[in-house]
């Protein structure tokens, strides 16, 4: 019988462990933070890394800035079980640094297996580093919230909703770009 998403998700998953992927990082982390949400959905959120929460419980975008994430998502009609949502490194940099080049390199393919599996209609990034590991060229502030086609795949960037947390003036053209969602995935 074909496996389902959610089994070749957890093929992946343990693929990262048996691999040693950032083993370093890995060590210094409570556990791998690998994605949460709808094996099928037709919208993937990438972030970043973990933080503190995330690495604590397992589950990605589960403090602050998940919080603003959760709104945008009931603000569209949505809940996490019609999503899926990940980063592009697994384990929680020490003290929230930014991650590394290498460790997004490192992550970069296993990633792209977790798209291959979903097959989403869009992926969309949540700020720049997790757009320019696919779109290396682009500047998030030209950009933001207009859907780019790139190897096969629709790519939605997005601003990373903890800058609205930092700057008060990001949180509407956050609301902005995020409710253009059920239009694009209408489009598509
Ligand atoms: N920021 C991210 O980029 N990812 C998380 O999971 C939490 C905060």
């Amino acid at each position: 019988m074909a496996k389902t998403n959610q089994q070749q998700l957890d093929e992946i998953e343990a693929r990262i462990i048996k691999d040693e992927v950032c083993i370093d990082l890995a060590r210094q982390a409570t556990q791998l933070v690998f994605g949460n949400g709808n094996p099928n959905a037709s919208i993937v959120f990438v972030g970043e890394a973990p933080g503190k929460n995330e690495d604590l419980k397992g589950v990605p975008f589960v403090g602050a800035a998940g919080k603003f994430l959760d709104e945008m998502l009931t603000m569209i009609n949505m809940k996490r079980t019609d999503v899926y949502i990940t980063n592009i490194v697994k384990y929680r940099p020490p003290n929230n640094r930014d991650p590394l080049p290498e460790e997004k390199t490192a992550f970069l393919p296993y990633l792209q297996s977790q798209l291959d599996v979903i097959q989403p209609k869009i992926v969309a990034t949540l700020g720049r580093h997790s757009m320019n590991c696919f779109l290396p060229d682009l500047q998030i502030s030209a950009v933001h919230g207009q859907p780019k086609r790139y190897q096969g795949r629709v790519f939605l960037p997005l601003f990373h909703p903890a800058a609205a947390l930092y700057n008060g003036n990001m949180k509407q053209i956050i609301i902005d770009d995020f409710v253009k969602i059920p239009t694009i995935l209408e489009k598509i």
